[in-house]
């Protein structure tokens, strides 16, 4: 028998959640069975879909229930094994939620291979949000070589990737991000080559500011924000431009949704400029994860998309660490470290 440190969902949040939403506790986990395996968190993912989970509303994805062990990616390692696809000692990436410790039947878990990369990757470039930059920028942006691209939250888990994908493409890559040292970093780091600060505009002057860095126009836009960005980006699309749609954090707690624009006036920019946009949900793709790691794990490799990770340390410090993301707190990829790295 095993005690497992949790956090819960403790109630459902009216708007923006507080860290009275969430509860510490521990739980005695029970005897493994024949198929499962119990396994040792040493990496928790924190994503902002987690905000929608907390919501008791329709969705692509059922709602975490009040007392439930908070959804969530991680990695770790197995220390008892009843299922032969798995033995003790190794490393391995599944929805064990928020927890210490967790016992699994095996569904949806994938063994990490500690060699290709730190194993935290696997919640990061070489994880979901990496997975979805590819098939957002790709699939969805149906970028072409040499054309301008909008990135939102540019120096976010997925938007970092993005940014980095496309420069690796020859494509002209703008990113929105909140703050000077976000903006400083996705220039000299990520390679981007012009980075807005939104903190310092207002729509009509992103606008403005996209108009000077993008002369030509932007031909996709790589939308995770939603807000005064996704106004901004509408009036500045090519003709037959392309909008990945992969999220619209600034509203997920519903602030701002009353100052959004019009929907006939979005409506209308969509139509005159003939703009394709679609939005996409990246389970419906895991079956390309071969062809993104095969592509993408060497461009980690060699240095071509770099990455960068904010870990806050401790389980307990979960909830204060995913409300800071929510509202940009964080400055790469959040991670928390729950257990020892045995590498
Ligand atoms: N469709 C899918 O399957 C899928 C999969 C993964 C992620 N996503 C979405 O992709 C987006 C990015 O996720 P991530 O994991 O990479 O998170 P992230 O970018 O690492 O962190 C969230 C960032 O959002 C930005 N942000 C928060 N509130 C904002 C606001 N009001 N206006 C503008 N920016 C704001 C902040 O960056 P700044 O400080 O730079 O503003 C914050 O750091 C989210 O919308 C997420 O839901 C979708």
């Amino acid at each position: 028998m095993t005690d497992a440190t949790q956090i819960t969902l403790a109630s459902r949040p009216q708007g923006k959640p507080s860290t009275d939403n969430f509860k510490l506790q521990t739980a005695t986990l029970p005897a493994v069975q024949d198929g499962q395996i119990l396994v040792r968190v040493i990496c928790l993912s924190l994503d902002p879909y987690m905000r929608g989970r907390m919501d008791d509303a329709k969705s692509y994805a059922k709602p975490v229930e009040i007392g439930e062990v908070m959804e969530g990616g991680a990695v770790a390692e197995v220390m008892e094994s009843r299922n032969t696809d798995f033995k003790p000692g190794q490393i391995v990436v599944g929805a064990f939620g928020w927890t210490s410790h967790a016992i699994s039947d095996g569904e949806g878990v994938r063994v990490v291979d500690p060699e290709q990369a730190p194993i935290s990757t696997a919640l990061g470039v070489l994880g979901m949000p990496g997975i979805t930059a590819w098939v957002g920028l790709n699939d969805i942006g149906r970028a072409k070589d040499g054309e301008t691209i909008v990135v939102s939250a540019a120096t976010g888990a997925v938007g970092g990737v993005v940014g980095q994908l496309a420069k690796a493409r020859n494509m002209r890559v703008i990113g929105v991000a909140g703050g000077p040292e976000k903006c400083a970093f996705a220039v000299e780091e990520l390679g981007y080559d012009v980075c807005l600060d939104h903190h310092d505009h207002d729509a009509k002057s992103l606008s403005a500011a996209i108009k000077d860095a993008a002369p030509d126009g932007v031909d996709v836009y790589f939308e995770s924000v939603g807000g005064k960005t996704l106004e901004a980006v509408l009036t500045r699309m090519n003709t037959h431009g392309r909008i990945a749609l992969c999220g619209m954090i600034a509203w997920y707690s519903g602030q701002g949704v009353a100052d959004a624009q019009p929907l006939p006036a979005v409506w209308r920019n969509i139509l005159t400029r003939r703009l394709l946009v679609e939005g996409f949900i990246i389970f419906d793709h895991y079956h390309k994860f071969p062809d993104f790691v095969g592509q993408v794990a060497p461009m980690v490799a060699d240095g071509t998309v770099k990455f960068r990770e904010d870990v806050a340390e401790g389980l307990e410090n979960a909830p204060q660490a995913f409300l800071d993301m929510l509202s940009g707190g964080n400055f790469g990829k959040q991670l928390v470290r729950v257990g020892a790295d045995p590498a």
